[in-house]
């Protein structure tokens, strides 16, 4: 098989999202303006450079983190350990403006040191972020995508101690869900 994106693939679902797999999730905590805590999943999601620490999240449209993170400033990505994957599915959930996604999912918050956004209190890790670019990718008609890339620097890193082993962050015990492997492991 071959085909060209413009054209369509004929195929129930769009076969490069499974290529390109598995991909960690950011699991994305932001405030609103009136301080109320939001959490979203994203699988484009990835870390981009390290000197300085660099991660970015795509929206496809204006969904609540990005622009949350725009108006604020501030992002938190909490790492998807394996007993919170229920609880990350369920918080994909589009709940209303103003409505906690915390709550929705049955998570608890914790405090950040550094940025206003929580951290998810059982992630075993969270990266605590500040916006440093927000951009719409260009296609090859030069015309903007629908999708919102927000990248930040990572200016805060939690890590429950649990996960720390011999020095090294133990991806065995934190047991980081990615795109893909959450399908097969659920289903
Ligand atoms: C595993 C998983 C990965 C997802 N990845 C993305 C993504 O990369 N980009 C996106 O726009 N939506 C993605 N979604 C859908 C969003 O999580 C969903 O639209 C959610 O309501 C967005 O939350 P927010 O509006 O609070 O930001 C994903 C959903 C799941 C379950």
């Amino acid at each position: 098989m071959f085909y060209e994106p413009k054209n369509g693939h004929g195929l129930p679902h769009d076969p490069t999202k499974a290529i390109i797999a598995p991909r960690p999730i950011g699991w994305i905590s932001t405030i609103d303006e009136h301080g109320t805590p939001n959490i979203g999943p994203y699988s484009f999601f990835n870390m981009l450079s390290s000197r300085p620490p660099l991660v970015w999240f795509s929206s496809e449209g204006p969904k609540d983190s990005a622009t949350h993170a725009e108006a604020t400033g501030e992002f938190v990505v909490n790492l998807v350990g394996r007993e919170l994957a229920e609880k990350m599915n369920k918080s994909a959930v589009d709940a209303p403006r103003g409505v906690s996604e915390f709550g929705y999912a049955g998570l608890a918050a914790a405090p950040s040191v550094i940025v206003k956004p929580p951290r998810i209190a059982d992630a075993p890790a969270a990266l605590e972020c500040k916006v440093t670019e927000i951009m719409s990718p260009r296609g090859l008609d030069g015309r903007p995508s629908d999708s919102i890339v927000v990248t930040g620097e990572i200016v805060g890193v939690y890590i429950n101690d649990a996960m720390l082993k011999d020095g090294m962050f133990d991806i065995t015990a934190a047991g980081n869900v990615g795109r893909l492997v959450t399908w097969t492991m659920l289903r």
